[in-house]
This record gives C-alpha cells, sequence and structure tokens, in this order.
C-alpha cells in the first residue's frame, strides 16, 4: 500500500454488529474510548435472538452482514455478541482477511473478583450450550463454582425497548433469583442486550453482588491491537456514527435513539 492509501484505510470504519440493538451496549464503550473513529453498527433485528439458532444459521447472518460492512468499508470488525462469537468467530475468520474481535461471558474476571468462589453467569441459551463456552468453564472456571442462566425473553424485552417494565422485571428476577439461591456473589452479563435492563438486574440482585460486564474490556482490547496494527484514525474530529437495521417494527429507529442518544443516525436495510 502507498503511504496515501494506507492513511486512507486507517480513517476507515470500526464495524459492529450484533443479533439486534444488544451490541450497541459495546459500541457506547468503543465510542468512549475511541472518539475519533468513524463506527458503523448493524442491528440485525430482524433475526434476533440468535439465542436459539443454530450454530450454521448464526455463521450465515454473520456471513452476510460481514460482506455488508466490507462493502462499506469496515477495516475491522467487532462481533458484539456473546452467541455470534461462539457459533461463527472461528469461520469468519476464516473466510475474511481483516481482523475479526469477538467477545466471550467474562467467567475470567469473574472467578478473579469473586469472594465466596460461587460466579453466576446470565446468557443465552447458544452461548451456554457452545464449545466455546465449555472451554472458559475448563480454563477458567475450575477453582470456582460457577452457575448458568439461561434468560430466554430477555433479548426481545431489551429489542422492544422495555428496559424497566413490569414484565422485564418479572423475567430478571425469574432469571437472577436462581443464582442468588446458588449463592453467587459475582454475576456474569454473559450476553451484550442485558447491560441495557442492569438497573432492573441491580433492582433485584440488591448491592451485594458484584456485576461485570465485558464491554469496556472489549474496547480496551480493539484500541491496543488497533494501535498495534497501526490502523487507529489519525483524525482530531469526532468519528461519526451510523446504525443500519433490518427489523420491520415500525419502533426500531425509535429503539436505538433510545439506547444511543437522539443524534443516531439510522437507516433501514
Ligand atoms: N446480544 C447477543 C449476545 O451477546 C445475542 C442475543 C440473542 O440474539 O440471542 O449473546
Amino acid at each position: 500500500m502507498t503511504l496515501n492509501a494506507e492513511l486512507a484505510h486507517r480513517n476507515k470504519p470500526v464495524a459492529v454488529f450484533d443479533s439486534g440493538v444488544g451490541g450497541i451496549s459495546v459500541l457506547q464503550h468503543i465510542h468512549a474510548l475511541l472518539p475519533h473513529e468513524t463506527l458503523h453498527y448493524y442491528a440485525d433485528s430482524k433475526h434476533a435472538p440468535y439465542g436459539s439458532k443454530t450454530p450454521a444459521e448464526i455463521e450465515a447472518r454473520c456471513f452476510e452482514i460481514a460482506d455488508f460492512l466490507i462493502e462499506q468499508g469496515a477495516k475491522v470488525l467487532v462481533v458484539a455478541c456473546n452467541t455470534a462469537t461462539a457459533a461463527a468467530i472461528s469461520a469468519m475468520r476464516a473466510k475474511y482477511t481483516l481482523p475479526i474481535f469477538g467477545m466471550e461471558p467474562a467467567v475470567k474476571p469473574a472467578a478473579a473478583a469473586s469472594k465466596n468462589g460461587i460466579v453466576g453467569v446470565l446468557a443465552t441459551t447458544g452461548t451456554l450450550k457452545s464449545a466455546q463456552f465449555a472451554g472458559l468453564l475448563e480454563s477458567y472456571g475450575r477453582n470456582v463454582k460457577v452457575v448458568t442462566q439461561a434468560c430466554a425473553g430477555l433479548v426481545e424485552c431489551v429489542e422492544r425497548g422495555e428496559l424497566h417494565t413490569q414484565n422485564t422485571l418479572k423475567l430478571v428476577e425469574q432469571y437472577c433469583q436462581p443464582l442468588l439461591d446458588e449463592g453467587a456473589d459475582t454475576i456474569v452479563l454473559g450476553c451484550t442486550h442485558y447491560p441495557f435492563v442492569r438497573p432492573a438486574i441491580e433492582q433485584v440482585l440488591g448491592n451485594k453482588v458484584v456485576l461485570i460486564d465485558t464491554g469496556a474490556a472489549v474496547a480496551t482490547h480493539l484500541q491496543k491491537r488497533l494501535s498495534a496494527l497501526n490502523l487507529l484514525s489519525d483524525s482530531q474530529a469526532a468519528g461519526d456514527v451510523r446504525f443500519w437495521t433490518n427489523s420491520c417494527a415500525a419502533e426500531a429507529s425509535q429503539v436505538i435513539v433510545q439506547l444511543w442518544g437522539a443524534n443516531a443516525e439510522v437507516t433501514h436495510v
């Protein structure tokens, strides 16, 4: 690459996607840490939730979205979804040449933070059933008791923008109580939708439980890697942020505005 082409490449977008709007919780951390980066976000809301899909179905969705984001000029891809990372990150890395970042439930930091050695993990069925998660438990869950809880229906609440309704609180209670009953003192938010219902989760758990979210760690890792690869934008201006959604719901843009802020620029695809 010539010097000019290299500079132009560095200023291309960091592209982020998820099964829906959940990955916006990761995008917030990326934007806070890397304010000069242009960010593209694709919400595959028409196909949410991924949690109940087969790995092959999720892989096909990831390929389609990656092709779209690469066409928009992505310099790197961030899979802001634990379920999609578990199902498809290896296949994506085999297929594409650009750097691809994924994420997994924060079992390692949770095991280190727990005082009583009992860690709870809230995640989707797909994540909890995956070989990747089994590997995580094998590597970091040996010296603690890990109690897992799949949270059917919670992703859909966030997709509808219902962050603190009676129905959401009821589901949160239903899923957190078993972890409390097992004595978990540290609980991992193992799905990127869940940080958006954190206030509801905190209301149920009280202040004695430590909650661990992976978004900040993903942003820090991304910053380090972009720097090492000489891919950090050299722009001094605030980076543009663009959203695409394929949701059929009339309120889809509204929900993105609710989660990101009034300045969200949303295109329906
Ligand atoms: N937000 C996703 C995750 O982190 C997936 C949720 C879903 O679509 O089931 O796992």
